[in-house]
C-alpha cells in the first residue's frame, strides 16, 4: 500500500552537508518528499516528539543531542514507504548497520546516528502530525 513516514535528518548530517545525498537515496528507492521543513528543535519540542523514550536511561542525551543544531523534518511517501525508509536507515546503531545503509554510511555512534524514521502505521501518523499540518503535505 501506498504509506507515508516521517524521516527526520539528525543535527549531526545537516551538520556534515549530507542532507542532499540522503534525500536522493530515498528518491532513488521510489520514495516521493511530500513535505520538508529545516528546523531548530526546542529542547520542549524534542521532549514531546520523543515522549515514548522519557523513562530511557539515553532520553536526557537524545533530547540534548536533537537540540543541538536544525534537523530536515520529511514526509515521504510512496509503497510500503514505513519499511522502506527503516531498510534504507539500517539498524539503529550504525556499528550493526549493514553496508550501504544510511547509517552505516553516514552515522557515528548509536546517539549521533543521522536519521530517524518511523516504526508503524500508528506512529507515522502520530509523527507526522506532530511536524505538518494536511495543509502542509503535497502528495503527487
Ligand atoms: P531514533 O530512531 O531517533 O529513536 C530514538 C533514538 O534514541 C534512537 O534513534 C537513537 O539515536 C537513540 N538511542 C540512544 N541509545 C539508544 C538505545 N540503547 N536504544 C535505542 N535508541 C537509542
Amino acid at each position: 500500500a501506498i504509506e507515508r513516514t516521517l524521516s527526520i535528518i539528525k543535527p549531526d548530517a545537516v551538520a556534515k552537508n549530507v542532507i542532499g545525498q540522503i534525500v536522493a537515496r530515498f528518491e532513488k528507492a521510489g520514495l516521493t518528499v511530500v513535505a520538508a521543513q529545516l528546523r531548530q528543535l526546542s529542547r520542549g519540542d524534542a521532549e514531546r516528539f520523543y515522549a515514548v523514550h522519557k523513562e530511557r536511561p539515553f532520553f536526557k542525551d537524545l533530547v540534548e543531542f536533537m537540540i543541538s543544531g536544525p534537523v530536515f523534518v520529511q514526509v515521504l511517501e510512496g509503497e510500503s514507504a514505513i519499511a522502506k525508509n527503516r531498510e534504507l536507515m539500517g539498524a539503529t546503531d550504525p556499528k550493526k548497520a549493514e553496508p550501504g545503509t544510511i547509517r552505516a554510511d553516514f552515522a557515528e555512534s548509536i546517539d549521533a546516528n543521522a536519521v530517524h524514521g518511523s516504526d508503524a502505521p500508528e506512529t507515522a501518523a502520530v509523527e507526522i502530525a506532530f511536524f505538518f499540518p494536511e495543509s502542509n503535505i503535497h502528495s503527487r
